[in-house]
């Protein structure tokens, strides 16, 4: 009676972390870059939308309100939105994600 129990703890365990595994796996959308991506049409939009009320003049490095300054910072970007996923703090989407991690890896055009 008791093995059974630990047995199907544990199974209802792997249950759980199977699913958690599931879901990083749809989100790592890094190799489906279906659109070709530029900052003016799909990057502008959402850096403006989630990132420029802390990451502009006054606030919390790094700048993010020029095509110029989020090319300096490209690399720190990608670490924190696509691999990290810590900015923004309150996260982004799958698709929104998609948007950065295929824009980066398509050599970030601006238009
Ligand atoms: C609510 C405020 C807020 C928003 C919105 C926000 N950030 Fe941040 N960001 C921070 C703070 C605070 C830090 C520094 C502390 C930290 O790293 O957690 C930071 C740090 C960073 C860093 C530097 C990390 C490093 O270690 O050098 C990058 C790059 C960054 N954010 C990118 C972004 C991007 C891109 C977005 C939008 C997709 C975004 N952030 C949205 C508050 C914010």
């Amino acid at each position: 009676m008791k093995s059974s129990l630990i047995i199907s703890r544990i199974i209802v365990g792997s249950l759980v972390i199977s699913s958690c595994t599931y879901d990083e796996t749809t989100e790592n959308t890094t190799g489906d870059c279906d659109t070709n991506y530029t900052y003016e049409a799909h990057v502008v939009s959402l850096i403006t939308s989630e990132c420029v009320s802390c990451h502009s003049a006054g606030g919390q490095p790094p700048m993010l309100t020029t095509y110029a300054e989020v090319e300096a910072s490209l690399q720190a970007v990608k670490n924190e939105v696509v691999i990290e996923k810590t900015m923004p703090p309150s996260g982004l989407t799958a698709d929104e994600i998609k948007i950065i991690s295929c824009w980066i890896d398509q050599g970030n055009p601006e238009n």
